[in-house]
């Protein structure tokens, strides 16, 4: 079994089998981050464009860490640099960097599904690097890691993934990891943010944050996604940190070695207090030094060469 050859567009579509290489590899690449010359030839001679025309901080960058750490090029297009603001569509963009002959493309995208047509059209392995609301695969593939490592194993774990769950492709990736990898998993957040029928992927439904939080190991805090939201689905952002912002006095809730996750941006104070964030029970930072080398291993399994070459 390996990914060869392949893109990386859902977790939907992994094997658990899948997963647990993707994880295993990454735990072998973390050891590069800790050396004085963080570099192995690894990716020498290949080209990975990172075309990102949604904002990013930390998948971008750490995209392009991975893929200068095992000796790749790499080339950063973003939406207001391109010839995207002059009219051009996804596919010609799409088509005139081919021509470049890279050997991937991670794209972010506004539009679900936009790595789909990518992948349909494209030579090069493509990397969902997030589209719209539907996936972020390497988002859900981090956590995962930064959650066997913290508690040792993924099989049995319950979580709580609490917030705007309608417009998140983070939630929906861990859902599909989470349960692949024998985890229970709890949405919380206000009526209007919750998906109707998201019981069919194999989720409880929890009306209230305590409730949420209770006796779980991990609690992953979402974002507002403003930006995808068509109308006024909360009545503010006050009442939203009323119900549904994570404090230290909420946190009694839950267990003491529960971890705290969110993917980033956070924005304190809204969905987590500052305190929580800082606190001794939060992996976020732990969660971005993770995505680093999740990418690294899927550079290497997607592009790379043989398996015993990994952190050669
Ligand atoms: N978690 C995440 O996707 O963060 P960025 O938007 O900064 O890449």
């Amino acid at each position: 079994m390996g990914l060869r050859g392949k893109d990386l567009i859902e977790v939907r579509g992994l094997e658990p089998a899948e997963i647990e290489l993707i994880l295993d590899t990454a735990e072998s690449m973390k050891e590069i981050a800790s050396r004085a010359i963080k570099k192995v030839p690894t990716l020498r001679g290949k080209t990975v464009v990172n075309l990102f025309l949604e904002p990013s901080t930390r998948t971008r960058t750490s995209f392009e860490i991975a893929g200068k750490w095992l000796s790749a090029d790499v080339v950063n297009v973003s939406g207001s640099a391109s010839s995207v603001v002059k009219g051009e569509t996804l596919m010609d963009t799409a088509k005139n960097l081919e021509a470049m002959s890279p050997d991937c493309v991670v794209i972010r995208h506004a539009m679900a599904g936009a790595p789909h047509m990518l992948a349909r059209a494209l030579r090069a392995a493509i990397i969902n690097a997030g589209d719209g609301a539907h996936e972020h695969p390497t988002q859900a593939l981090l956590d995962l890691l930064t959650i066997r490592e913290k508690k040792g194993h993924l099989d049995g774990l319950k979580a709580a993934i609490v917030g705007d769950i309608a417009h998140s492709r983070v939630a929906r990736s861990n859902i599909y990891g989470m349960r692949k990898m024998g985890m229970t998993v709890t949405v919380a957040g206000p009526p209007t943010l919750i998906p109707p029928g998201v019981e069919e992927l194999g989720v409880k439904v929890a009306h209230r944050l305590e409730e949420a939080i209770r006796d779980v190991d991990v609690v992953m805090m979402l974002r507002l996604q403003q930006e995808r939201m068509q109308a006024a689905l909360i009545p503010s952002l006050r009442e939203y940190a009323r119900l549904w912002g994570l404090t230290l006095d909420r946190l009694a809730a839950a267990r003491e070695d529960v971890l705290i996750m969110h993917p980033g941006p956070v924005n304190r104070g809204v969905e987590l207090a500052p305190e929580v964030a800082d606190s001794r029970y939060s992996v976020i930072l732990d969660q971005v030094a993770n995505g680093v080398a999740v990418r690294m291993a899927l550079l290497y399994l997607l592009i790379g060469g043989k398996p015993a070459e990994a952190g050669a």
